[in-house]
């Protein structure tokens, strides 16, 4: 008892902290963030029992039938006991419009107080109109298009009955044997800022009572994508300077754009479960950024505290986790046993305030309270979801998101006679749907043999081989891997139809299950027989454009290599096969970029751009010489893709980069400007890349660091000027003292298409 009453005075000034921040926050809020919504939550606060308000922070997941019998069992006994008596606050994985209708009526109309549940569910690219992935997404560079799929997620969620989605995820990643480097914005903090807020946007739109909009959630707090060689739900071990100038900046941006929940992280940061560490959730999260929402706790994370080694029993992992800042607890259900804690004085009541205050304020800023029911409307659903419309930016979204990687003048397509199509994943409807596809209908998206055959099949011979087979297990939840495959029935069949065919598209990558959660791998080749058959096919065929379908970038230095012609097309949703035949075939111009580097081989993972000097770096990496430098003895330390590398079928020429001064003074301002020319004599988009170099820092520095982009329409034979601005918070970062700030002396301003192409100029902060 009297542990437990000292560690209640510890946290006590927190507490207050944390009053005062929410108070401070609600100041600057929005309208559905106001006074109002505060005093509603205080009298309902104040009308509830212990029970009620604990039962706020549990969250269940809906795995029976509810228009069925009771469910069997203990723990689903008592969970539709709890629902009934209003000792639940949300629920996961109730979907559609007559099931989240059926228990909202299970709470709404027996428990004492009525106070509706929030349903919530992974919507991470789309609910059944499938956009592309989210590493492809980032790929677009275009803010809008990213705003517009979250809106439409958000809509088709909201239309069957859904308040919240487990998305944004703003992880950052360098690792591509990660499996949910898919769902990822890539390796870059200022890329990935700029995606969070788009994404936040667009989901939680400018107001949230709107049906149309739901809550979104930015995960996972933190530094979840940096597991150790790349094993998902790893060991993390990471610097307090990359965890604020690397990892947290897509969470800050996302909490400044309104993001109303946060979701904790599986794995340790500084040895403590991110689940309970105060650190991440009480000081930055709800104490320097003043967060008011609410912090959800990843599926059973605060329970895995203890597997962790971190609490003693589900008693410490419930107090860890609530004293941390965790507010709802997806599914370990220790906080069954907060009423008792809080009864037995293990912790204190104010806790439970806190935490269920800010669920409630949710409910409330959806409307819930007004109407509970006003999301599941059965007659939005079927008029909402997968409409022709929706399906129509899936399509945009997908064509901006594809990045030509390599073109030796094979594309576009123009004025070929016939085209043979090979791989099994030219002919797949499900593949493209990608992992994480929430309620998209299997088999639903357009293939790209069905795509070429809509796009070029009229003026153009189509004919297809499978020619290998994908021997991944498959399905979500379970599958066998299976990837040693040993079937080369379909290979003769593929090269008689390379050697009558003027071009070959094969589609080379990954089956959709081999990434997303738990499927990280030691090998990003590609599996089974794909890289055979190609060899095979360029035997008979050089003619080979390469269609790359895939959740994470690949090391495939052989295709990079031998194939003219490389489009890297990702898992890009309902309407991939038509994106992709509209770039192959030159309706669209390709104007994509990598958010993430591809590295020549898995043994330079992790590998990134923004990465330090190191005391021996090399000035030329083809030309080693002496020994003793950072480097292989046996690849180049760079990417066979960089970070912003991406082709078009338009040429662009930067020159006359200027400087408006090469001084900056303290509180001023600069201007970086360059023109940019389209040589060529089509019309194309092009994304303008701003790079900085902080040359010394109290802390070691990147040798470049993306501060700024724009995407550009630029005509044929047009020349663009574009200006980026420099001021000092762009050149803030997290400092040896710990405090974020910009240190006097030189940078280099870089500009260019890509981080590996770019002209400089060098300023001095005064
Ligand atoms: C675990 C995943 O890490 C998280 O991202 C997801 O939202 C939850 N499961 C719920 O499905």
């Amino acid at each position: 008892m009297h542990k437990f009453r000292i560690s209640y005075l510890l946290i006590l000034p927190f507490l207050i902290f944390i009053a005062s921040c929410n108070e401070s926050a609600e100041k600057k809020s929005s309208k559905t963030d106001g006074d109002e919504i505060d005093q509603k939550v205080s009298e309902l606060l104040s009308k509830m029992t212990l029970e009620e308000k604990a039962g706020q922070l549990i969250q269940y997941n809906g795995s029976w039938d509810v228009t069925g019998p009771v469910p069997e069992g203990d723990n689903e006994q008592r969970k539709y006991q709890n629902i009934k008596e209003g000792k639940a606050g949300s629920m996961l994985n109730v979907i559609g419009a007559e099931a989240t209708k059926e228990i909202q009526k299970l709470t709404v109309e027996n428990s004492r107080l009525g106070i509706p549940l929030l349903f919530a569910y992974d919507v991470i690219h789309g609910y059944k109109t499938m956009f592309p992935i989210p590493l492809a997404e980032a790929s677009s560079w275009d803010m809008e298009i990213i705003e517009k799929g979250s809106a439409i997620a958000a809509k088709e969620s909201a239309a069957a009955g859904l308040h919240w989605t487990f998305a944004p995820m703003l992880d950052i990643s360098r690792d591509a044997r990660w499996g949910r480097m898919m769902e990822t914005n890539g390796e870059d903090p200022y890329l990935g800022s700029k995606i969070a807020e788009a994404r936040i946007k667009g989901l939680q739109g400018s107001d949230l009572s709107d049906v149309s909009t739901i809550l979104a959630c930015a995960k996972h707090f933190a530094a979840y994508g940096f597991a150790e060689a790349g094993r998902d739900y790893n060991t993390v071990e990471m610097s307090d300077y990359t965890l604020h100038n690397v990892v947290l900046p897509p969470f800050k941006s996302s909490i400044d754009a309104g993001a109303r929940t946060v979701m904790n992280a599986f794995n340790i940061y500084n040895q403590v479960p991110a689940t309970g560490n105060v650190y991440l959730q009480r000081d930055i999260l709800k104490g320097d950024w003043g967060f008011s929402g609410a912090v959800v706790s990843d599926w059973g994370s605060i329970g895995e505290q203890i597997v962790h080694g971190a609490a003693k029993d589900t008693i410490d992992a419930a107090k860890q986790a609530i004293e941390a800042g965790s507010d709802i607890d997806m599914e370990s259900r220790c906080y069954e046993s907060l009423v008792q804690m809080v009864n037995d004085g293990i912790i204190d009541e104010a806790l439970i305030d806190d935490a269920a205050s800010r669920v409630l304020r949710l409910k409330y800023e959806l409307g819930l309270f007004d109407d509970p029911y006003k999301y599941s409307d059965e007659e939005r659903e079927k008029a909402e979801i997968y409409s022709e419309e929706n399906r129509a930016i899936a399509k945009e979204s997908a064509l901006e998101s594809m990045v030509l990687l390599k073109n030796e003048g094979l594309l576009p397509l123009e004025n070929v006679k016939s085209v043979g199509v090979i791989g099994t994943l030219a002919n797949s409807k499900d593949i493209p749907l990608g992992s994480w596809r929430a309620q998209a209908v299997e088999n639903s998206a357009v293939s790209l043999l069905e795509g070429l055959q809509n796009v070029m099949g009229k003026s153009t011979k189509i004919e297809y081989a499978e020619g290998y087979k994908l021997a991944v297990g498959r399905r979500s939840f379970v599958y066998e891997l299976t990837f040693e495959e040993k079937d080369r029935s379909g290979f003769a069949e593929a090269i008689a139809l390379a050697k009558r065919s003027e071009v070959i598209v094969m589609a080379l990558g990954e089956d959709c299950w081999q990434s997303g959660e738990a499927r990280s791998q030691v090998d990003i080749g590609l599996k089974g027989l794909q890289l055979e058959l190609f060899k095979e096919i360029q035997k008979v065929n050089k003619n080979i454009v390469v269609v790359l379908m895939n959740g994470r970038p690949l090391a495939i230095p052989e295709v990079a290599e031998l194939a003219p012609s490389i489009l890297e097309a990702w898992h890009l949703g309902s309407e991939a096969g038509n994106a992709i035949a509209e770039v192959l075939a030159g309706n669209h111009n390709p104007s994509g970029k990598l958010p993430v580097s591809f590295p020549r081989h898995v043994g330079q993972v992790p590998i990134y751009y923004n990465h330090f000097n190191t005391g021996r770096p090399t000035t030329n990496e083809h030309d080693a010489g002496f020994v003793f430098w950072s480097h292989y003895s046996d690849e180049l330390n760079s990417p066979q893709y960089a970070f912003g590398h991406g082709l078009s079928y338009s040429n662009f020429e930067y020159s006359d980069m200027k400087l408006s001064s090469d001084e900056m003074t303290k509180g001023g301002e600069i201007t970086c400007s360059v023109n940019v020319k389209n040589t060529s004599d089509r019309d194309g988009e092009e994304v303008i890349q701003f790079y900085i170099r902080d040359l010394f820092g109290s802390i070691a520095r990147p040798v470049q660091e993306l501060k700024g982009f724009e995407k550009l329409m630029i005509k044929a034979g047009e020349e663009k000027k574009v200006e980026f601005k420099v001021d000092e918070e762009l050149l803030f970062f997290y400092r040896k003292d710990k405090t974020w700030g910009v240190e006097p002396g030189k940078f280099h301003a870089m500009v260019g298409g890509s981080s590996d192409k770019v002209i400089k100029a060098e300023f001095e902060l005064k």
